[in-house]
C-alpha cells in the first residue's frame, strides 16, 4: 500500500514511517520542517518539503495518489497555541482541513489522525476519562485538535471519507525533541544530562498518562486495518505526577539536584489520564511498554544523543 504521513520527520510520525517501510509499504512524507528533522527522515520514503497549508499540497495527491493518509502534521505546543491562537488554527485546522479535502478529491481510502487525548477533554472530573466524556478543551490547541474530528465525520458522511481519530496521551520516547517547548521526558532528560535544574510548571502534583512511543505506532498500524469510523483514546489509564516523573528520571540518570517550582502554565490541564478499553476492541490495541522500561529505552536513546554532539 502506499501510505502519505503528513509530519513524517518528527518525533512520533517518523516512527510511523519506520515501522510502515518495514511493513512493505511505500511511503511518502510531507513535512515543512518546522519542528521534524532531516535526521529522523526514512531514506526509503519519498520526501516533499511543504508545508500542508499550501495549495500546492493538491499536486503532490495527484501524483502520488495515497490509499491511506496518515495525518501528524500539526503545531503541537500548548503554550504556543495560547500565545498565538491565529498560528495554531491555520496549521492545525486549515492545514488539516486542506488534507482532508486532498483527501476526498483524490479519494484516498482512509484517513488516520492523531487527535489529543490529553488536550480535548480539558479538566474531566472522573479518570480515566472515556471518549464519551464532554468535550471542553481549556487551549486553543484543544480546540483546533478537536476541530479536526468535526471535519472527520463530517467528510465521511458528505462524502464517505473513512477515518480513525487516535486520541494519544502524552507521548514520549526516542527522537521527542530535548530543545523542544513540549514533551516533559525529553526536557528533563536533556537538562539532566547536562546538570541543569529542571522546572516544574506547578507544585508537582499535575499529572499526565505517559504512552510509549513504540506503543503509539502499533495504534497506528493496527487503525490501518481495523477501527472505521471510530475515535479511540490511545493511553495507559495511569496518572503520573510531575514530581514522580522527575524522581524516575533523576533516578536513572543519577541526578541529585533538586527541581524549581515555577507557576503553571496556561492552558494546561491539571490531571489526565484515559481510559483504553475502546481502543482494546476496537482496534486489538494495549500498550506493551511499561513506564519503567518505556523511560529507560529513552534515557538510553539520549545520553547516546548528549555524548555525540
Ligand atoms: N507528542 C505528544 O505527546 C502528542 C500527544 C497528542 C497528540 N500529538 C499529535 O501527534 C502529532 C505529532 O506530534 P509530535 O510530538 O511528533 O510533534 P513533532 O513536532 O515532533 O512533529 C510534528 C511534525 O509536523 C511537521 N509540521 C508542523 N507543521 C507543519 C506544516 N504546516 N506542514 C508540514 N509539516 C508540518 C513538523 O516539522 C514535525 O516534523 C501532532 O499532530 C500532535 O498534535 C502528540
Amino acid at each position: 500500500m502506499k501510505i502519505l504521513v503528513t509530519g513524517g520527520a518528527g518525533f512520533i510520525a517518523s516512527h510511523i514511517v519506520d515501522a510502515l517501510i518495514e511493513h512493505g509499504n511505500q511511503v511518502v512524507v510531507v513535512d515543512n520542517l518546522s519542528t521534524g528533522f532531516k535526521r529522523n527522515l526514512n531514506p526509503r520514503a519519498k520526501f516533499y518539503h511543504i508545508s500542508i497549508t499550501d495549495k500546492k499540497l493538491a499536486e503532490i495527491f495527484d501524483i502520488e495518489k495515497p490509499d491511506i493518509v496518515s495525518h501528524h502534521a500539526a503545531q503541537m505546543v500548548v503554550a504556543r497555541s495560547v500565545r498565538d491562537p491565529i498560528f495554531d488554527a491555520s496549521e492545525n485546522i486549515l492545514g488539516g482541513l486542506n488534507v482532508i479535502l486532498n483527501c476526498v478529491r483524490t479519494r484516498v481510502k482512509k484517513i488516520i489522525y492523531a487527535s489529543s487525548g490529553g488536550a480535548v477533554y480539558g479538566e474531566p472530573q472522573a479518570f480515566p476519562v472515556s471518549e464519551n466524556y464532554p468535550i471542553n478543551p481549556v487551549s486553543q490547541y484543544g480546540v483546533s485538535k478537536h476541530v479536526m474530528e468535526h471535519y472527520l465525520y463530517l467528510y465521511n458522511v458528505l462524502e464517505g471519507l473513512d477515518y480513525t481519530v487516535l486520541r494519544y496521551s502524552n507521548v514520549y520516547g526516542p527522537r521527542q525533541n530535548p530543545a523542544g517547548e513540549a514533551g516533559v521526558v525529553a526536557i528533563f532528560a536533556g537538562q539532566m544530562l547536562r546538570g541543569e535544574q529542571p522546572a516544574i510548571f506547578g507544585d508537582g502534583t499535575k499529572t499526565r498518562d505517559y504512552t510509549f512511543v513504540s506503543d503509539i505506532v502499533q495504534a497506528n498500524l493496527l487503525a490501518m486495518e481495523h477501527g472505521s469510523k471510530s475515535i479511540c483514546n490511545i493511553g495507559t489509564g495511569i496518572e503520573t505526577s510531575d514530581k514522580k516523573m522527575f524522581d524516575i528520571l533523576a533516578r536513572i540518570f543519577h541526578f541529585e539536584k533538586e527541581p524549581i517550582f515555577t507557576a503553571a502554565r496556561k492552558g494546561e490541564v491539571y490531571r489526565i489520564s484515559l481510559n483504553n478499553s475502546l481502543a482494546r476492541r476496537e482496534l486489538g490495541w494495549e500498550p506493551r511498554f511499561s513506564l519503567e522500561k518505556g523511560l529507560e529505552m529513552s534515557a538510553d536513546y539520549y545520553r547516546q544523543i548528549n555524548t555525540t554532539k
